[in-house]
């Protein structure tokens, strides 16, 4: 390792005019864990081209500012505070979703002057924080955990700056590393203010520090703005790391820290932590194709889950011990239990599969809907904020909107819940052992009770009674020699028509 703690110096300074610009807009006492956390996101991101603030930007379903602030919370880092700038209600809003309010604090920086700015204006907010703080920035989602606890670690070992370094195949735009002839970090300089020998360097600065509060306190206070971008760097305080307390560099795959600054780079990045978190899954489960699957970072899936091609798993999304996910399916914040059985083309929404269950192929279960344990939902079937008991079976071609249907039921093609009214949603109740034929309509608020029958093709407007037949159709009647009659009737129209033309001819 390069550099070692070397003093203690700036231990107890403060930088209160640090403050000026910025507005702590919510603060919380300093941590227990001895590690805080500050996250740059004030930046516009200008080379995504875009009206989203680039840290709203989302890989794999979740905006990029989540992934550090997500990571630091993790780490067990209290507080963490977030700088943010361009769209800071967005961000925050965003942030308070996911992370609960006052789960992060925000410290606002309404010009963008510099990552050096940047940390200044955070340090108020960590007023009486005297242990390590980590700094990550916003843009930087694929970071490892791994990484950060060697970084925080060696900072807390030799109360020195850590910082990630990393040597990627094109360096250009990275800030370079700088070694004395001893190999000990001295500095960091820009790309924009190297020579043409420092920017030959090939080890680069991955904009990810671990040191001590009243180091980076000291150190901020201190920043100037001569350089060629006229900002507060943040790397220079690795050249006064290197003149008091020491720097050690952590090194890093080039992959796990880059920073996204581009939608090619999103793509790249997405695609990298694509196949980081299915490699992960497949320690224990089947997939299919792994480069045609799509399993965002919150979801989960138990040992002996096969997932099949083309198959998304989104959101908080649990897959059962042994369940079958079949190809093209599209699963958001769905529970599917041990062993169920999910054929293609299936889109599930915000519902349960119960264990056991066979939903698909091509079926539609929207948001609040249950189905219960070994019930089948067939093709071309519809539910909605329905649930449909053990062992029930709605098959083909069906709509169950706000129903509540019991166990065994067996619910026949084409039947539909009637569930609104151009005004309101109403509920349908089915009982257990109900048996609903074909083509019903069933126009609620209806009750069909225990056992009871619809014959197929019924409109059923008011409660069947447990056990009861109901019928709701013309009765057929039927006309022998109704076909032969006919065809005589036609043949002989169509033989006159003819001897008509044939006698205006002649
Ligand atoms: C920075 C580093 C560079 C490093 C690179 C790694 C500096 C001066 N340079 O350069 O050495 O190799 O990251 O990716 O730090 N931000 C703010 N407020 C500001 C400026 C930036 O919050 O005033 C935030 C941005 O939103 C972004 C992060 O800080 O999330 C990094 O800023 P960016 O401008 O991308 O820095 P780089 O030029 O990439
Ligand atoms: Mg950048």
């Amino acid at each position: 390792m390069a550099g070692k703690s070397k003093s203690a110096q700036g231990k107890t300074a403060r930088s209160k005019s640090a403050a000026k610009s910025g507005t702590a807009k919510r603060g919380n006492g300093a941590a227990a864990s001895g590690l805080a956390a500050i996250v740059l996101a004030a930046g516009k991101g200008t080379r995504m081209r875009s009206a989203r603030a680039k840290v709203l930007h989302e890989l794999l379903g979740r905006p990029l500012v989540a992934y550090p602030v997500g990571l630091a919370r993790e780490l067990g880092a209290s507080p963490v505070v977030a700088v943010l700038g361009h769209q800071l209600e967005a961000v925050e809003a965003v942030l308070g979703a996911r992370f609960g309010e006052g789960g992060v604090t925000v410290v606002e920086q309404a010009e963008q002057r510099g990552t050096g700015h940047a940390v200044r204006l955070a340090m108020p907010a960590l007023d009486d924080f005297d242990g390590i703080v980590l700094v990550l920035y916003g843009d930087c989602p694929l970071l490892r955990r791994q990484t950060l606890q060697e970084l925080v670690g060696t900072a807390r070992r030799y109360r020195c700056l850590a910082i990630v370094t990393s040597t990627p195949a094109n360096p250009t735009g990275y800030g370079r590393i700088l070694r004395d002839s001893r190999g000990h970090v001295t500095g960091v300089v820009e790309e924009k203010d190297a020579t043409p020998e420092e920017r030959a360097l090939t080890e680069v600065n991955a904009g990810i520090y671990a040191a001590p509060a009243a180091f980076l306190r000291t150190a901020t206070a201190g920043l100037a703005t001569r350089n060629a971008q006229g900002e507060y760097y943040l790397t220079d305080i690795v050249a006064a790391a290197a003149n008091s307390i020491g720097v050690t560099t952590v090194d890093a795959d080039a992959s796990d820290v880059a920073g996204i600054n581009d939608r090619e780079q999103l793509a790249e990045a997405e695609a990298t932590m694509r196949a980081r978190i299915n490699r992960h899954w497949m320690t224990h489960a089947t997939l299919r194709d792994p480069g045609s699957i799509v399993i965002e970072p919150d979801v989960a899936i138990d040992v002996d889950a096969e997932i099949g091609r083309n198959v998304t798993l989104r959101g908080r999304t649990r897959v059962g011990h042994g369940a079958r996910i079949e190809d093209g399916s599209i699963l958001v914040d769905t529970e599917v239990g041990a062993h169920a059985h999910i054929k293609p083309y299936t889109l599930c929404e915000e519902a349960t599969i119960g264990a056991g269950a066979i939903v698909g192929p091509f079926a539609r279960v929207r948001p609040g809907s249950d189905v219960g344990a070994d019930a089948h939902v067939g093709n071309f079937v519809e539910l909605k904020k329905t649930v449909l008991g053990r062992g029930s079976k709605a098959n083909h071609l069906t709509y169950l909107g706000d129903a509540v249907v019991g166990e065994q039921v067996n619910i026949g093609a084409g039947t539909i819940t009637c569930n609104y009214n151009g005004y309101e949603k109403r509920q349908t109740v089915i009982d257990d052992g109900a048996f609903i034929g074909s083509d019903s309509q069933l126009v609620a608020p209806v009750h069909v009770g225990r056992r009871a029958v619809v014959a197929a093709g019924a409109t059923i407007t008011e409660d069947v009674p447990d056990g009861a037949l109901a019928i709701g159709r013309i009765p057929t009647t039927h006309k022998p020699g109704y076909a032969d009659a006919v065809a005589a009737r036609y043949s002989e129209k169509k033989a006159s028509a003819k001897s008509a033309s044939a006698s205006k001819k002649s």
